[in-house]
């Protein structure tokens, strides 16, 4: 499965300019007032590299990991560009989950990429007052939509209990270009 994850996700990134758009996501300018400015900061299926290079804009350092090399590439043309340094790994998540260092990030990121074994070492690679940032699509978007398929979508009120030893500091459901998005914020 990974492997041919992997070519679908270089072919869709080869095939467009800036698929996810320039801007990082929403969630994340939204909660900015939260988000650490220095310190270590990992971002998880990173794609090409919006959101890590918001936060490295902020001051932190960021870690990318993705199974896309075209994704990843992108990424370091995007810091680049920006003057930012990033430090990118291209990792297949599914075989490794566990690869997250305990106790080693300030923050870290998973915006749409659904993995329900990544929660325990989000939850363990977070130094003590680090925050988890997630935004995952739910299963409400098939009310609009035909896609994603359902294996890649949460159930509604899922995320607000991924994370046993984390304080929710914002947690909230909503719509946004017809896609229902779970979103969270954890603290350590
Ligand atoms: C919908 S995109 C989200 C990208 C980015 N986080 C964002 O919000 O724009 C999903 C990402 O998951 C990555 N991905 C898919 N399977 C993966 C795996 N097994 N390990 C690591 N990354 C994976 C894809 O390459 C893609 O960049």
């Amino acid at each position: 499965m990974s492997r041919q994850d992997r070519e679908k996700w270089n072919r869709r990134y080869a095939a467009r300019g800036d698929r996810m758009g320039e801007e990082p996501r929403t969630w994340l300018e939204r909660n900015r007032d939260l988000l650490p400015t220095k310190g270590r900061a990992l971002d998880l299926a990173a794609g090409e590299g919006q959101n890590a290079v918001f936060l490295a804009g902020l001051g932190l350092d960021v870690s990318a990991v993705d199974i896309s090399s075209v994704g990843l590439a992108k990424a370091r043309e995007r810091a680049q560009a920006g003057g930012v340094a990033l430090h990118t790994l291209e990792s297949d998540l599914e075989r490794d989950p566990a690869f997250i260092a305990p106790e080693s990030y300030d923050l870290i990121l998973c915006f749409r990429y659904l993995q329900r074994d990544l929660a325990p070492g989000i939850e363990a690679g977070l130094r003590p007052g680090g925050l988890a940032v997630l935004e995952l699509p739910t299963r409400k978007t098939l009310e609009r939509r035909d896609k994603p398929a359902a294996s890649f979508l949460v159930e509604a009120g899922e995320l607000a209990n991924w994370f046993v030893s984390l304080r929710t500091l914002r947690f909230e459901e909503e719509w946004e270009n017809d896609v229902n998005l779970s979103r969270i914020v954890a603290q350590k």
